[in-house]
């Protein structure tokens, strides 16, 4: 198998998920240590967690913004629509916008060597390439934490920054009490997958050689 090196991860994108993964992390121990407070034994001193927590999420947001204007200004962002391109596929989202053609079955493929293939030494179904630079799982973890985690976590985040804004009651519950639980289990599926994501980015030519696309932005293949 031929050697190849690309360039999938350009400086913008370098820049923005080292900044967001250490935001994150500062969020996560923040966090945590907000919610497990105990006054004898603080792991932070309360407030001090709160403003380091209110600071670094407000950061978090510029970030997200670059993140987000950056997809939609240059082709990054076309690495993140879950739909295949063709005619098929366009009709498919015009007139059934929710139906993803192929996905599940490409979900389970990748799935499958993840699983086995992988194990066997088989080759990756989806090898990355300059038109495809994530393979399917990688790709509905990124569109999903982005594009729907994130989002949660910053609209929840900052009306408990300002909690005058949530309304007293909401449904069955109080709205202060919802949104705190949206914004907690959110933020738990974000530390989660970024546990699984840093597993995962071990599978590469050598366990580190996508710890080395994030900094000189080539992609080794197998
Ligand atoms: C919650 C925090 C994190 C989020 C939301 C996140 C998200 C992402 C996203 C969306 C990409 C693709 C970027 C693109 O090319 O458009 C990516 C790539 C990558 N991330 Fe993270 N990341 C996080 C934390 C980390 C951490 C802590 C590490 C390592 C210590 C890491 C290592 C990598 C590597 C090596 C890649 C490139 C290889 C690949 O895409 O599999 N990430 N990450």
């Amino acid at each position: 198998m031929t050697e190849e090196k690309i360039y999938l991860y350009p400086v913008w994108v370098r820049l923005w998920h080292l900044m967001n993964a250490i935001l994150c992390l500062i969020l996560i121990i923040t966090g945590i240590s907000m919610q497990f407070s105990n006054p004898k034994f603080p792991m932070i001193r309360f407030d001090m967690a709160v403003s380091v927590h209110n600071i670094v999420g407000i950061i978090l947001c510029v970030n997200y913004i670059l993140f987000f204007l950056g997809n939609i200004t240059t082709r990054n962002g076309k690495y993140y629509k879950l739909i295949l391109p063709g005619l098929f596929s366009r009709l498919m989202t015009k007139y059934y916008k929710l139906i993803l053609p192929g996905l599940f079955s490409r979900l389970m493929t990748q799935f499958r060597y993840y699983t086995r293939g992988l194990f066997k030494g088989e080759t990756a179904p989806y090898p990355l390439n300059s038109e495809r630079k994530f393979n399917p799982l990688q790709q509905v973890t990124y569109v999903g934490s982005m594009y729907l985690l994130f989002p949660i976590i910053m609209i929840t985040g900052w009306a408990l920054m300002y909690p005058e804004v949530i309304p007293a009651r909401f449904l069955w519950t109080s709205g202060l009490h919802l949104t705190d639980l949206f914004h907690i289990t959110a933020a738990f599926l974000v530390s989660l997958f970024m546990f699984i994501h840093i597993y995962f980015c071990t599978i590469g030519k050598t366990p580190l050689s996508n710890f080395m696309s994030m900094i000189d932005g080539y992609h080794e293949s197998h």
